[in-house]
């Protein structure tokens, strides 16, 4: 009925493990809580009498007509969830004509998670975006960034929130720090020393800074966002370096434990950013009502990353497809209830309660 049971469904099937790597974040889990908690507590004041027949909520991201304002954030490991992991998310996403994003710790290959989505939209453009995280060997960054545009993704995802990895007190208790058998991070297969891709390889480097950054963006001609901006100064700073756009992101809470809810900054960011870029959410999205606060608050687009591990963990493909019909449903029902055209007609006008600056 809703994202939400479908956080149950997958708890049932799941290895208790397994589920808790997906459900967990960082530290005490404040933040995680916190971005769900601020969508409850921003109120939505509908207009009335507008007469709107129907309601267009597709948006154009970087040149890629999407159906939706939601795409896929980067999640890792989906074969962890189901066995046919990133294959099956990519074909959802794809036919529902909604981005996905897929991470550089993937269980299938970036080229077969394109190919999947290609050959399940036949005739469409199925927009498949590529997540990283800047590697401090030298080459590695190139080599992934290589793969990533010879398979055909439309943009690269740059997450730097993550100097470290983020304390998880779940995985540690689990012991949860590698792959089992059978599984690896394809990305990263015989990229160094003929190995195959362990996750031990994923470097996260605190010793990276803006001139990384400035290398990655002279070396490619493809739309680069930057992922896991939080502060409006750091939003300023990424666009005078040339990015194409931003994804707001506390990473679900699975990084620095006590950051706000990524909703509570957004006014903030999108007064940074003033529309010179697409500004895209995520963080506790699991409402149609979430996706129309956010892009009342300025977001272009949203991000889900745990529904539709949920999805993928309860019936594959098809899980994920519920998942984003759902959205698209409770999307379209609250346009109408907020008697909004369309997602253009969203304004901060139709939110309450948001913080101060919005
Ligand atoms: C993530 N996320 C993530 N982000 C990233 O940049 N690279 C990655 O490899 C991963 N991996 C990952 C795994 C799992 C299991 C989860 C739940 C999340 C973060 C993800 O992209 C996104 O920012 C959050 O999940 C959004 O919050 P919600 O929708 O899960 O509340």
């Amino acid at each position: 009925m809703n994202l939400r049971e479908f956080e149950s469904a997958a708890r049932e099937l799941l290895d208790p493990v397994h589920y808790d790597y997906v459900a967990g974040g960082a530290d005490d889990e404040v933040t995680v809580r916190a971005n769900e908690a601020a969508f409850a507590r921003i109120a939505l004041l509908p207009r009335v009498l507008r007469g709107a027949a129907s309601r267009e909520s597709g948006v154009t991201l970087f040149g890629h007509r999407a159906s939706l304002p939601v795409v896929l954030s980067p999640t890792a490991f989906h074969r962890l969830f189901h066995k046919e992991g990133e294959v099956a998310t990519a074909r959802a996403a794809a036919r529902a004509g909604v981005v996905m994003i897929t991470g550089m710790a993937s269980t299938v290959a970036v080229a077969d998670v394109v190919e999947a989505a290609r050959a399940a939209a036949p005739g469409r453009d199925p927009a498949v975006w590529f997540q990283l995280y800047l590697q401090p060997a030298p080459g590695v960054t190139e080599a992934l960034v290589r793969r990533a545009t010879e398979a055909g993704c439309a943009a690269l995802v740059v997450t730097v929130d993550s100097p470290v990895l983020g304390a998880h007190t779940r995985n540690a208790r689990n012991g949860f720090h590698d792959l089992p058998d059978g599984l690896a991070c394809e990305n990263l297969r015989d990229l160094l020393d003929g190995e195959p891709g362990h996750v031990r390889q994923i470097a996260m480097s605190p010793t990276l800074d803006w001139d990384d950054l400035d290398r990655l963006r002279a070396s490619t001609s493809l739309p680069l966002l930057l992922k896991g901006v939080l502060h409006p100064d750091d939003a300023r700073i990424a666009l005078d370096h040339g990015v194409d756009g931003l994804l707001l992101s506390n990473h679900g809470g699975r990084q620095l434990d006590t950051v706000p809810a990524t909703i509570d900054l957004l006014p903030e960011i999108a007064a940074a950013v003033a529309g010179r870029v697409p500004l895209l959410l995520d963080g506790g999205v699991r409402r149609g009502t979430d996706i129309v606060k956010a892009l009342a608050l300025g977001a272009t687009a949203v991000g889900i990353g745990r529904p539709a591990v949920w999805g993928l963990a309860a019936d594959g493909e098809n899980g994920v497809t519920r998942v984003l019909d759902i959205l698209r449903r409770e999307l379209d029902h609250t346009l109408a209830l907020c008697g909004a055209t369309g997602i253009a007609d969203l304004t901060p006008a139709l939110v309450r309660n948001a913080t101060a600056s919005a």
